[in-house]
């Protein structure tokens, strides 16, 4: 496992390293670490942590949508080809996700399909959070129901989920 950044050392970097550690915490998203690496230094990585989730909350829906279609399905063709993010992979593994039986695996596929036919976006969740596959499934068909504008809400604060619990990994946050 890599080192991990103790507060003094994060805001010690350089534009350039920090864009490079944090690059992905914001699935595909190098802007963020951009965006906020202007923001250093950081009283705490709590304050870190809100920059990057107020960046995400102020973008355009464009671009939160944006956003949401770079996230690879769960249990999907990525995974399968072994292309995911090191992040997703990860994310993915802790979940199961890469060992489901045939059955659950098109469970799971036949309700993404639904999901991303009725939002044009995939299903994102906070994986590790979610910890169960039941609770991921019961997640998707709960979701599946609200209506596009809430659920684009609901997505992106998944996504600050999944960024808060990414920077924790690369941060000695003890
Ligand atoms: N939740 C945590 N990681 C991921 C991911 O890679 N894809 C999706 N769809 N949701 C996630």
């Amino acid at each position: 496992m890599k080192t991990k950044l103790s507060l003094e050392q994060l805001n010690a970097l350089s534009p350039v390293e920090f864009h490079k550690t944090f690059e992905n915490v914001v699935e595909c998203w190098p802007e963020a670490a951009i965006f906020c690496s202007a923001m250093a230094p950081f009283r705490s990585f709590e304050s870190m942590i809100t920059v990057f989730e107020n960046y995400l909350q102020r973008l355009s829906n464009e671009n939160k949508l944006r956003i949401l279609r770079l996230h690879p399905d769960l249990a999907g063709k990525l995974l399968d080809i072994q292309q995911l993010t090191e992040e997703s992979r990860y994310e993915q593994s802790c979940v199961g996700l890469d060992k489901l039986t045939p059955a659950d695996k098109k469970r799971l596929t036949k309700l993404n399909d639904e999901y991303k036919q009725r939002f044009g976006f995939p299903f994102v969740i906070c994986v590790r959070e979610a910890s169960k596959f039941e609770t991921i499934v019961n997640g998707v068909s709960g979701r599946i129901k609200n209506n596009p504008e809430a659920e684009l809400n609901i997505a992106i604060n998944e996504v600050k989920k999944i960024c808060r619990l990414r920077i924790l990994q690369l941060v000695n946050n003890l």
